[in-house]
């Protein structure tokens, strides 16, 4: 087994890297050490629906260790905190900042990044309330990235467990590349120790960050993952047969639509969540181009025996590129 120095953290992903998702991927792949939750709003609730803490319990999360995230706003008090968060049984907390979402209320997600008086505030009250360490998901700003500058004051002032920065500003969505200059600078700034997150899909992006940034220790893949799940091994060098890949996605693309099926009521959802994954799976395939858009588009065949409706390998809009799917860099970074 290698062992690496580093930690590799799934992303949160809303809609797709729920509990659901991470105990599937875990049971087919290896190399992510943890994982973020997708946000739980927390905005004006007095209690946390069940069904999403169950996201979040470690008894629903023995396969990969999670980290509840929760989206708040200036309006989060201790009498606005959800009353039951307390049986939240992880270490540490995080609270998203970087949501990029166009018609977010202006201060809240990414937009917060514009207020940082806001956010000295919010940290004052919060921190001394939790017993549990916290942590922050940020981009550079909302509208440009010299907001980081001011943000960064603050959040010194306050005792973070880390910051994780996404380099890139809210209304940038995801155009454009990951600013490792910005990224590098924050980090200077900053008396919290860093994760990186942002564009890591191939090892040899992963080296390269690596290779600038030898001193960070945690690295958050989200997109890659979804596009390919054999990433973590890869980067960390965990060997695995080329041969056997296909299959292994195959198996676990099966796995992971079973429970989807079990855990949805109708075929609209199912079809709906999966679309998701598709869309991101795509283009380890030859003829990705061609998107997936309807069920129909799939040619549905034979039901395979368990709950699934499609199987990937029968679906002919996915025509398997033996070459590209197979190839395995085993290169080892750690
Ligand atoms: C579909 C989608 C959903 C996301 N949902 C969340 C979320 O719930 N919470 C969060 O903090 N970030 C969320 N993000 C941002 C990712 O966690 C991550 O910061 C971003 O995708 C950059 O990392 P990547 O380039 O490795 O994907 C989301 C991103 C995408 C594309």
């Amino acid at each position: 087994m290698t062992t690496c120095d580093f930690t590799l953290i799934m992303a949160p992903l809303q809609g797709f890297t729920d509990v659901t998702f991470r105990n599937v991927y875990a049971g087919h792949f290896s190399g992510v050490d943890e994982a973020l939750a997708p946000f739980i709003p927390t905005m004006g609730q007095r209690r946390i629906k069940p069904s999403r803490l169950m996201d979040v319990t470690s008894q629903h999360n023995q396969a990969i260790p999670v980290t509840p995230r929760f989206w708040e706003t200036r309006q989060m008090t201790s009498s606005s905190w959800p009353g039951n968060w307390r049986t939240w049984d992880t270490p540490w907390l995080t609270g998203i900042w970087d949501a990029p979402i166009p018609k977010l209320p202006k201060k809240a997600g990414s937009g917060l990044l514009m207020f940082p008086e806001l956010v000295d505030a919010l940290l004052e009250k919060m921190i001394p309330r939790i017993p549990v360490p916290l942590s922050v998901k940020i981009r550079l700003g909302r509208k440009n990235k010299e907001e980081i500058h001011d943000l960064i004051r603050v959040l010194n002032r306050h005792p973070l467990d880390h910051v994780i920065l996404h380099p890139r500003t809210g209304i940038q969505m995801y155009r454009g590349d990951a600013d490792l200059d910005a990224f590098e600078a924050a980090m200077t700034a900053c008396v919290h120790p860093f994760v990186y997150n942002g564009d890591i899909t191939e090892t040899a992006f992963f080296s390269r960050v690596r290779r600038r940034f030898p001193e960070i220790r945690k690295f958050m893949i989200g997109r890659g993952l979804l596009t390919n799940p054999f990433l973590a091994e890869e980067i960390k060098g965990i060997s695995s047969d080329p041969a056997r890949r296909l299959i292994r996605l195959q198996h676990f693309h099966d796995d992971l639509m079973a429970a989807y099926s079990a855990r949805f009521s109708g075929p609209g959802h199912l079809i709906g969540r999966m679309k998701g994954f598709w869309h991101y799976l795509g283009p380890s395939f030859k003829d990705h181009h061609k998107p997936v858009k309807k069920s129909s588009d799939l040619l549905l065949l034979r039901p395979i025996p368990t709950m699934c409706p499609i199987s990937l390998t029968r679906a002919r809009s996915f025509s398997p590129d033996p070459a590209k799917i197979t190839s395995c860099s085993h290169q080892v970074l750690c």
